[in-house]
């Protein structure tokens, strides 16, 4: 063997050996960089998932303090607004045999009455707001009509309700009697409308709620803005409630213009 065979075949080794490595290192190098990429994806994951803790745990304290606001309510209206109304009552009874003429005794009476009265009123109005009693015995439909046509005798406005469901699962029915029940308190608190039109139906497996009112309207994405740094909770209450449930709100509404608030949600039919 002559010795530039030999530097050939030594040559060629070397060049063998070389391009083993260098495609051994390409495959590393192409590991790496999948590597890095998965590693991307985990921190891009693991940062959306702790914007959503977040956003979860903002959630739940407004939420939570959303409800402590509500029973501070329903504590003073009871304390404030029916303690003293009974006690009158109370005084009134316990004065009635002392009263010398007749006249005076029919005048303490019509006022305990009145009393009685108007405590009956606001008993009812709180145990309607606490849960429709109607919602459970008749269904969504009819409580929504007792509902809406205590509040349209109270304010003078003008609300409307149309539609027909049937088989409606209990969770359905009362998330759709609150988020009517926000939207219709929202057109009565801040849209100056003198209408209100409600529809309610069922299509394609699905919940359609539709709000509609001839008020002031108001900027939509302006108030969401709002609402996500904490301010209107109404808006934000309703979101979340049709999300639980996979499905959309969705508000028409610009300043000047009547506000239109459509909600969809699946119905599962219970088994
Ligand atoms: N139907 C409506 N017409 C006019 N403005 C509305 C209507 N619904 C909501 N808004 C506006 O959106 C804001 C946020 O509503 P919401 O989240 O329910 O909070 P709140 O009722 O406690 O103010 C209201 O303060 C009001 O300015
Ligand atoms: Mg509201």
């Amino acid at each position: 063997m002559t010795w530039w065979f030999r530097a050939a075949a030594l040559l060629t080794l070397l060049a063998l050996a070389l391009a083993i490595h260098q495609r051994r290192l390409a495959v590393v190098e192409k590991r790496n960089r999948e590597l890095m990429d998965l590693h991307r994806q985990r921190e891009k994951a693991q940062s959306a998932l702790s914007l959503a803790y977040g956003r979860l745990r903002r959630l739940t304290r407004r939420l939570e303090l959303a409800k402590e606001e509500e029973r501070k309510r329903i504590a003073r209206e009871l304390h404030d607004d029916m303690g003293p109304s009974l006690t009158a009552v109370i005084i009134n009874l316990q004065l009635l045999p002392q009263q010398p003429d007749s006249s005076d005794a029919a005048r303490r009476i019509t006022d305990t009455i009145e009393l009685v009265d108007r405590l009956v009123q606001r008993i009812r109005d709180l145990s309607l707001d606490l849960r429709p009693p109607l919602l459970d015995e008749l269904g969504l439909l009819p409580a929504l009509k007792g509902y809406l046509e205590a509040q349209s005798e109270r304010t003078g406005l003008k609300i409307e309700v149309r539609g027909q469901v049937e088989g409606l699962p209990g969770e359905t029915e009362i998330a759709a009697f609150r988020l009517i029940q926000e939207a219709v308190t929202n057109t009565i608190r801040h849209a100056n409308a003198t209408r209100v039109d409600i529809s309610v139906r069922q299509r394609n497996g699905q919940l359609v709620l539709i709000v509609t009112d001839d008020g002031q309207g108001f900027d939509v994405r302006d108030t969401m803005e709002r609402a996500s740094s904490g301010k209107a909770l109404g808006l934000l209450g309703m979101q979340e409630r049709v999300s639980v449930l996979d499905g959309e709100v969705e508000i028409d509404s610009a300043p000047g213009q009547p506000t239109e608030v459509r909600i969809r949600m699946p119905v599962e039919i219970p088994e």
